[in-house]
């Protein structure tokens, strides 16, 4: 009995047959169905389709296969990415045409091929289905991209969803869930290629069934661990500290204690399509994307090849910004030297002096005396770490008692480390400690059980100096001391405070001989901002331009750090540009002064310094202007450092201020020269017109300020841009010229975006460049989403400085 027979007669019956979808040559014309109904089933060669048209399920051939399978894909992007698979591991032969997707006798969901083979059904992952009057069984296709299986005659609404069987991708409310209490599906398993969906080696799942905080692991085979989150932060993983806030990450972890799962999800902003999937090797990779659009990349674990679990062995750190890209833990050497030198790794480290807890002969409790000269075990300090794999949670102390954390491991010569993790607390490990990574930015204090031995003597405050500028000699840098900062700053007294820099506040201060100074105080209550203290003085005590702010020196004492810059006495260009009564103070020669100097100074950062210095947070803020009004661009804080090593960092945090970010940077994190350009150019625009772009993302219909720019340029009215303040007193070609630069650069697509140098060349000669395309990003009102308001408004953590510096 053939299946068109058999189907028909079950129709005639209009009893069993709820829909079929049928495999055809190419030339039948294909329509879509939406609802599918006993009464209604569907024709030949129909795609199913959800109701909204977000998703489409039929038939398909993976790229470089000519096998088909049942998929879903996204219905409206393009190229089409294949989310499900039905029958990943039996592909319906190409010859022997007719194959069928239908609901069977017994009322579960089954794909034959045009010999009655049975190719996939739901039975084979689930005995629930069975129900003895199918008559309102139907299979649907959800707008989530859900497919399911349900009878109306049943309560609990679905009686198989494809959610529960993902096959190597995770759509938006699809959790992984884990904490394995009952091993049932829910995990991404990778394809074997990208033309053979069958079962590949990867999958994504969770750490060990009993394992608190919650972690992801990416295994192969499922039992070999390839790349690891670290543990749940409670609004990121450890491990991914490019992770920002969970608006922007688009990662949850809900834990449902009764049934003791942990589920992980991923979604973006609700307005986009996205979607997370574990390539077929190894890459758990998440993109998003407009309706109509192709997909954009936004995050992936594997950001660098070499970065996969225990790379380094026992002991070892892996820290991509260093070369080599493996090091040994203080107190550690590695276990072979020959083959550590030959960059086999995997070997690890080993402990230079034993611990000693491990000498004593009765393993006693230790007393808390741990001065100096007390022959005890002590710790290091290890900052911006992932922690080691293996974490044990010691639940019994509170969140922040990090004393209690260490003398829970001191008191136990098994424990090899603690850390006490936010939103967290007591993290404690006693197995060899495998899959440290070490970060530039983020990541938190690792302390490493070492005899006291190995931990040294208190370093100087130049050791401590020494440590954070690195390789860099300090010589050339002032050290203050911290008594005559007090004195200098009337101890810091609210008078004196000039403003919030990106760390912490800034203060004046009036040395001795008279000279004015501006001190930035990094907070000390907060243990934040210490990356950023340590970048910019790396930055800035090596950088030296006139056109960018000049440090003279730094203080440190105990959690007291400082540092002390030549003070500006005309402050931020904010303070003119966006006061009322000062903006006439800027005349149109004054303004393109400014835009010419925050050229050259960027042209610098960018090209022509030996580091080279994406700053990511250029905006009217961070230029202070010289008593001649010359423009410097400040704030150089939170660095990303880049020497010279074959593992290129990617970290994806998205950090700066919005209405300054570029498109690529704000939604893929990806940032290049070309998004300080961006920046620069709203900021020319916000000089010329002395108005603040202070939102990039649009609300409804709300056409933004470069929208309004662009299209003021478009009509051939770009002078009417201009400050009405400078009345007629402007050099119309110079304005115009700028407009031009302008929207150049904030052209969407960064490769249209002229370089630094051709602004350069751009502003002081005729030439004229192309004409800028649209900016459909910024145009674009269907892009709107709700803006998280604590974000960038007031609080002066926004006014964070950001940096990178890529070796040359
Ligand atoms: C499929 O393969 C073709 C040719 O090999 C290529 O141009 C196309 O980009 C591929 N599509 C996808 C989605 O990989
Ligand atoms: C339901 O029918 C399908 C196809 O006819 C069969 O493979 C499966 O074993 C049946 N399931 C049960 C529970 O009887
Ligand atoms: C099956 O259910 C439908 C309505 O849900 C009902 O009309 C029909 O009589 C039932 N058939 C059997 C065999 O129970
Ligand atoms: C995973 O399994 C495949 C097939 O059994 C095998 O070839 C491969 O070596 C295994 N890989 C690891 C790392 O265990
Ligand atoms: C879609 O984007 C991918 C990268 O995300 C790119 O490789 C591909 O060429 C793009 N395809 C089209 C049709 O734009
Ligand atoms: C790395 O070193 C280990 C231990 O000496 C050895 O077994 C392994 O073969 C080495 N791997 C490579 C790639 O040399
Ligand atoms: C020390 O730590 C190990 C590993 O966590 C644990 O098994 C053991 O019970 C601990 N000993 C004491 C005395 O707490
Ligand atoms: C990783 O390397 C960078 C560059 O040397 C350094 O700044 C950073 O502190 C290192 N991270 C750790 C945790 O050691
Ligand atoms: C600063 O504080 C110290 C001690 O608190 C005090 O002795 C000193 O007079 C203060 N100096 C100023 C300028 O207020
Ligand atoms: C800038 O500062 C200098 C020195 O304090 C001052 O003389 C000048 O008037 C200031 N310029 C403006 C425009 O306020």
């Amino acid at each position: 009995m053939g299946i068109e027979s058999e189907s028909v007669s079950f129709f005639n019956l209009s009893m069993f047959f709820f829909f079929i979808l049928i495999l055809l040559p190419p030339q039948y014309h294909c329509s879509q169905v939406y609802n599918i109904t006993p009464l209604q089933p569907s024709a030949q060669g129909d795609t199913l389709v959800s109701p909204s048209s977000i998703f489409e399920l039929g038939f398909f051939s993976p790229n470089g296969s000519a096998s088909k399978y049942v998929g879903i894909w996204h219905k409206n992007i393009s190229p089409r990415k294949v989310v499900w698979v039905a029958n990943r591991e039996k592909p319906i032969a190409v010859t022997g045409s007719l194959a069928s997707l239908r609901i069977s006798s017994n009322g579960s969901l089954e794909l034959v091929d045009g010999k009655h083979n049975s190719l996939w059904s739901t039975t084979d992952v689930t005995s629930e289905v069975s129900s003895s009057n199918t008559s309102s069984v139907a299979a649907l296709l959800l707008d989530s991209g859900n497919f399911i299986v349900k009878d109306d005659a049943w309560e609990d609404g679905a009686m198989w969803q494809s959610f529960d069987y993902p096959g190597d991708t995770l759509l938006p409310n699809q959790p992984i869930r884990y904490n394995t209490k009952a091993k049932k599906g829910n995990i991404l398993t990778s394809w074997k290629s990208e033309s053979d969906p069958s079962t590949g080696i990867y999958t994504v799942e969770g750490g060990r069934a009993t394992e608190v905080p919650a972690q992801v692991i990416i295994w192969i085979n499922r039992s070999t661990p390839f790349w690891r989150s670290g543990p749940w932060d409670k609004s990121k993983f450890i491990g991914l500290p490019d992770m920002d806030d969970r608006y922007l990450s688009g990662f949850t972890v809900e834990e449902n204690v009764e049934q003791g799962t942990q589920d992980f999800s991923y979604e973006l902003f609700d307005t986009l399509a996205t979607y997370g999937d574990i390539s077929s090797q190894g890459n758990f990779k998440f993109m998003y994307a407009q309706n109509g659009r192709n997909w954009s990349f936004h995050f992936e674990t594997l950001k660098n090849p070499c970065e996969i679990y225990g790379a380094c062995g026992p002991f070892g750190v892996y820290n991509s910004s260093e070369s080599p890209i493996c090091k040994c833990l203080k107190g550690f050497v590695p276990s072979s030297d020959q083959e550590w030198r030959k960059g086999n790794w995997t070997m690890g480290c080993v402990r230079q002096t034993n611990l000693f807890c491990e000498r004593q002969t009765d393993k006693k409790s230790f007393s808390l005396q741990g001065k100096q000269g007390y022959s005890d075990d002590g710790f290091w300090k290890m900052t911006g770490a992932k922690v080691p794999d293996y974490h044990q949670y010691i639940t019994s102390l509170n969140t922040d008692d990090i004393n209690g954390c260490m003398i829970q491991c001191l008191n136990n010569c098994s424990c090899l480390a603690y850390a006490l993790v936010n939103n967290i607390g007591c993290l404690v490990w006693s197995k060899d400690l495998i899959d440290i990574v070490g970060f530039s930015q983020g990541g938190v204090d690792l302390y490493i059980r070492l005899s006291r031995k190995q931990l040294g003597s208190i370093p100087t405050s130049r050791d401590i100096i020494q440590e954070y500028i690195g390789k860099h000699d300090p010589s050339e840098l002032l050290i203050y001391d911290f008594d005559t900062m007090l004195t200098a700053t009337d101890n810091f007294s609210i008078t004196n405070k000039l403003g919030q820099g990106g760390f912490g506040p800034v203060y004046k201060g009036i040395l001795q001989d008279g000279k004015e100074i501006a001190v930035k105080r990094l907070s000390s209550s907060s243990g934040q901002g210490i990356e950023e203290f340590k970048n910019e003085m790396l930055l800035i005590s090596n950088l030296q331009h006139k056109n960018l702010v000049r440090m003279m020196g730094c203080c440190i004492k105990e959690d007291e750090k400082l540092l002390v810059y030549e003070f500006m006495p005309n402050k931020s260009l904010d303070t003119f540009l966006f006061d009322p009564t000062r903006r006439g103070e800027l005349d149109w020669d004054r303004r393109f002064n400014i835009i010419q100097g925050v050229a050259r100074g960027l042209l610098y950062l960018h090209h022509d310094s030996y580091l080279k210095v994406i700053h990511r947070d250029l905006k009217v803020s961070n230029i202070l202007l010289d008593e001649k009004m010359k423009p410097k661009i400040s704030d150089f804080g939170l660095a990303r450092i880049v020497e010279g090593t074959q593992c290129i960092e990617n970290t994806q945090k998205v950090v700066g201020t919005r209405g300054y970010m570029s498109p690529e940077y704000a939604l893929g994190g990806i940032f290049s020269e070309k998004s300080d350009d961006y920046s620069f150019r709203v900021l020319e625009l916000e000089i010329i017109s002395g108005k603040k772009n202070n939102n990039f993302f649009l609300y409804e219909q709300q056409l933004g300020f470069l929208a309004h720019a662009w299209n003021l340029w478009y009509e051939g009215k770009g002078l009417e841009l201009v400050d009405e303040v400078l009345g007629d007193s402007y050099s119309s070609s110079e304005v115009l010229k700028c407009v031009h630069i302008g929207l150049l650069c904030v052209q969407d697509n960064a490769a249209d975006r002229p370089t630094m140098k051709d602004i350069a060349l751009m502003l002081s000669s005729e030439k004229d460049g192309t004409q800028p395309k649209r900016p459909e990003f910024t145009m674009q009102n269907s892009f709107s989403h709700p803006q998280p308001q604590n974000e960038h408004t007031n609080s002066p953590i926004n006014e964070a400085t950001i940096t990178v510096i890529e070796g040359r």
